[in-house]
């Protein structure tokens, strides 16, 4: 029997993270580069319902029922099968490998679900749509994050940059004038979960002020969709900027973060911004000039990765 692998790429959230668990819009992409894979070895040898688990990342050799209930691994197994008890289920292997570093914004967990979803779905001989992959992937990612607003599924599963909102159908962003980021690893694990309970606690002591922030955030992402769609990509500087400082008004930015983004703006960045859930994780900045330069400038104030990347709108079946 063939082994069935699947991929799914990691995320960037460009604007508005965390105003978008509060029904506002946020703007994310696909890393297309960077990616997770999941491969499904069928074991014509085991018995039914032995399945091992094989992330040497993580790092977990397991079977996955020796894994908790609520491990997301096995709840994305479940995920996959359905209806189907694990106990019933074919014997196999699933190996687990990703670029995507993990509890960095870049959307890890949605990535790994994903990938091991879609491998474990053709396994069994089913064909998920996108949409229903990504619903299923939300599911695995309310286990992890408390309460997700569905972007990363989304975007994850979608892989087109998407302008998202909670209960509104995804709108997929053309982008007519492509354009340049630095992504840079600030090399201190995010926590999403953490950060997401840490701005609800502040917004149910203050519910008028943070409302306010939300609302704030949700306009600025509506001014960088016009911009994107425009053909003005230079004009999101600004808004990045000002999307920082009101992510720092909600408490999920850190000083580590903001010296790196402050470095990319001394060394020419158009405006930079935390991305994904904060408290740690990576850092983007919109580069247009010395992009070069402005790497170099962020590894040398302690980065521990910094690189370039394109925001484009890429089928990635082309
Ligand atoms: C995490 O990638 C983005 C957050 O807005 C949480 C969410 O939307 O689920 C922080």
């Amino acid at each position: 029997m063939p082994a069935f692998t699947a991929s799914a790429p990691g995320k960037v959230i460009l604007f508005g993270e965390h105003a978008v668990v509060y029904g506002q819009p946020a703007i994310a992409v696909p890393l297309l580069s960077t990616r997770a894979r999941a491969t499904v070895i069928p074991d014509v040898q085991g018995s039914t319902g032995e399945i091992v688990i094989d992330a040497p990342q993580l790092p977990l050799t397991s079977p996955l029922l020796d894994l908790g209930q609520n491990h997301p691994l096995r709840a994305a197994v479940e995920q996959a099968a359905g209806e189907i008890d694990l106990s019933g289920l074919p014997a196999c292997k699933i190996q687990i490998n990703s670029d995507v570093p993990a509890a960095s914004g870049l959307g890890s967990s949605a990535a790994v679900s994903t990938a091991l979803i879609r491998s474990f779905s053709a396994f069994l001989g089913q064909r998920l749509t996108d949409q229903e992959l990504s619903d299923k992937v939300f599911e695995v990612e309310k286990i992890q994050h408390g309460t997700p607003s569905g972007i990363d599924n989304t975007v994850v599963s979608f892989q087109r940059p998407i302008f998202f909102q909670i209960d509104t159908p995804i709108e997929f962003l053309s982008i007519p004038k492509p354009f340049r980021i630095i992504i840079a690893d600030s090399g201190i694990q995010g926590n999403t979960r953490l950060a997401v309970q840490g701005v609800r606690d502040k917004w149910q002591r203050e519910p008028e002020q943070y409302r306010k922030v939300f609302d704030e955030i949700g306009d600025l992402c509506r001014n960088a969709r016009t911009q994107i769609l425009g053909g003005n990509p230079d004009q999101l500087g600004a808004l990045m900027d000002r999307n920082q400082a009101l992510l720092e008004e909600l408490g999920v930015s850190t000083p580590e973060l903001e010296s790196l983004i402050q470095a990319a703006r001394e060394a020419g960045a158009l405006g930079a911004k935390l991305s994904g859930g904060g408290l740690g994780g990576h850092v983007i900045a919109l580069v247009n000039e010395g992009a070069d330069q402005i790497c170099q400038h962020l590894t040398d104030k302690g980065a521990v990765n910094a690189y370039i990347t394109p925001v484009e709108e890429r089928n990635p079946d082309s």
